[in-house]
């Protein structure tokens, strides 16, 4: 499948009623969790294009452009909409709250085993670990208050149990900063795992934040903000994988082009005929916007798109979700780790000696100083496809 080949529709569906806006729930007693996985996945993705549309509408100084981007993100809002009334009034915050972390641990290791980028698929691994933890965390408050079986949620596909301890999680924030990409270097697989799961964590952190003062118990509101506070970790981790170095039309484009991979993956994927043709319907439309940041990208900066997919655009292998529990197993055996800049390190070989955290890096001695200009697009800092040296001596 390749959506640039695809006739795009009128972009005129956005003047429409709220019949059409606003669908019926699931059942949350017989939805399949995955299916369950895939309305939280593309609502989040949702929020991460309509974030993304009103950070570059506010950085850009020119008024047609803002039009057209506020004509689209009127889309992208109307989108989220329909996927989030998917979900039933009467599933409980901490049952969805249990979606959102067997989410993050089916996804994250899908995309872990499919990545190429073997530093990419190590910040993958590494908070693989930390969400497996988030879920158990929440089940086990689900099981003290009796709000709920998780096992009965996360179905066959999912296993319970702890992984790394939250208390170990914590990081000073200077840890939590990774080397970028360069996307003219990596494969687009690895292009679009950073955008699915940069999108997936952020809505995860404001979910949490959002909910967890609502809890009705003190102890799950001590949990939710507990927990969001090492989903911003995770943030920052995913969101610095992405190259800085893409013009926000450039960004725009991958954006519309990921959407399109994604509600085409959860077509093919999809067992319930019902959500399957909004899956349908929202990649036709994703189809659409694709076609219009294409033509933007051509009037403003004088690029075809080809210059940012130059693989062709053709869809890489679909994401599926499937069980994961061997590769979670595996990945396991690596609890002991923690991140130490830009890498990851033993908790038992971090010297108790490192210097001051809160001791600035100097710009001398960081890896970060070798990394190029963006003008000059020639190499990333971590060289594309190879685990970066640290500067231990830093810090
Ligand atoms: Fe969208
Ligand atoms: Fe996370
Ligand atoms: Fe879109």
């Amino acid at each position: 499948m390749n959506p640039f080949e695809v006739k795009p529709q009128k972009a005129d569906k956005i003047f429409t009623g709220w019949n059409k806006v606003l669908v019926k729930p699931y059942d949350k007693n017989t939805v399949d969790p995955y299916t369950r996985l895939r309305v939280i996945l593309m609502n989040g993705t949702e929020f991460e294009s309509v974030r993304c549309g009103h950070a570059f509408h506010r950085m850009c100084p020119n008024n047609d452009v803002r039009r057209r981007l506020a004509y689209m993100r009127r889309g992208e809002q109307i989108q989220q909409k329909r996927i989030a009334s998917l979900k039933p009034a009467n599933e409980t915050i901490l049952e969805h709250t249990i979606g959102y972390e067997q989410l993050a641990v089916d996804l994250t290791a899908a995309l872990a085993i499919t990545e190429k980028n073997s530093y990419v698929k190590k910040q993958l691994d590494f908070a693989l670990l930390e969400d497996f933890d988030h879920l158990y965390r929440y089940s086990d408050l689900m099981e003290l208050e009796k709000g709920g079986d998780p096992a009965r949620l996360v179905g066959d596909y999912t296993e319970i149990m702890p992984g790394r301890p939250t208390v170990a999680e914590y990081r000073h924030p200077y840890d939590d900063v990774d080397f970028y990409i360069n996307c003219y270097l990596n494969d687009l697989k690895t292009k679009l795992n950073i955008n699915i799961i940069t999108a997936a964590e952020q809505q995860t952190m404001n979910f949490y934040m959002n909910v967890g003062d609502l809890y009705a118990t003190n102890l799950g509101r001590k949990l939710y903000n507990e927990i969001a506070m090492i989903e911003e970790q995770h943030v920052t981790g995913y969101g610095a994988l992405k190259d800085p170095c893409m013009t926000p039309f450039e960004n725009l484009l991958m954006n519309e082009y990921t959407e399109c991979y994604l509600y085409y993956s959860c077509y093919e994927d999809e067992k319930d005929e019902r959500i399957k043709t909004i899956w349908e319907m929202h990649f036709e439309e994703e189809v659409a916007h694709l076609h219009e940041a294409a033509d933007l990208l051509k009037t403003y900066e004088g690029k075809v798109w080809q210059q940012v997919l130059p693989e062709g655009g053709d869809f890489p292998e679909l994401l599926k979700f499937r069980p994961q529990k061997e590769y979670v197993r595996e990945i396991l055996k690596s609890v002991r780790l923690t991140g130490v800049e830009e890498g990851w390190e033993e908790l038992d070989k971090v010297p108790d000696s490192a210097s001051s955290p809160t001791t600035p890096v100097s710009t001398a001695e960081s890896p970060r100083a070798t990394a190029p200009t963006c003008a000059s697009k020639s190499s990333s800092a971590n060289g594309g496809r190879t685990i970066a040296s640290r500067t231990k001596s830093t810090r």
